[in-house]
């Protein structure tokens, strides 16, 4: 994209550049599985930011993504079967999975390698440093990404900001 007209022009396009981007930054990426990776759609409140950060983080890792916004997010989670003590900001639909919050791209990646029988990942709240909610000059929180749809959620994997911790 190279605008070359006057301000007016650079700011239609450079809206309608932004509008296109998680499609673009998907089909940009250039590791081998990426044209492979599903398309991720995420349902987002209108007025949330960190959303578009965390869908960011998403594209970035190859997944081309979707923003639907939704004024009753809530009751796109209810419908979507999320359960409400792992609420977060958005969520995301991915091959049949749901994905409540800010879960990183590695465990979605992970999740879509092996499979389990759940209904999702969740990483309740909205934990410091986790990807779309860095805050510069912050220490990351510890945190865990929940399985959920089968019995209580159980820990399918922690991390220290973006850092995966083994265990
Ligand atoms: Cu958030
Ligand atoms: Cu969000």
């Amino acid at each position: 994209m190279t605008p070359k007209d006057g301000n007016g022009t650079m700011t239609i396009t450079r809206r309608s550049f932004l509008a296109a981007l998680p499609l673009v930054a998907g089909a940009g990426i250039r590791t081998g599985s990426a044209a492979e990776r599903p398309v991720v759609v995420m349902h987002k409140d209108p007025s949330c930011g960190c959303c578009g950060a965390w869908a960011d983080h998403i594209a970035a890792a190859g997944f081309p993504t979707r923003i639907i916004e939704e004024i009753r997010i809530n009751a796109v989670k209810a419908r979507l079967g999320v359960p409400a003590a792992l609420w977060s900001c958005h969520t995301a639909e991915v091959e049949g999975y749901i994905l409540e919050g800010h879960v990183p791209a590695a465990s979605l990646i992970r999740l879509l390698a092996e499979r389990p029988a759940i209904r999702g990942l969740a990483v309740p709240g909205m934990p410091v440093g986790s990807p779309g909610m860095e805050v510069p000059g912050v220490e990351p929180d510890t945190y865990d990404v929940l399985a959920f749809g089968t019995g209580g959620p159980s820990v399918f994997m922690r991390f220290h900001g973006s850092a995966p911790i083994n265990g």
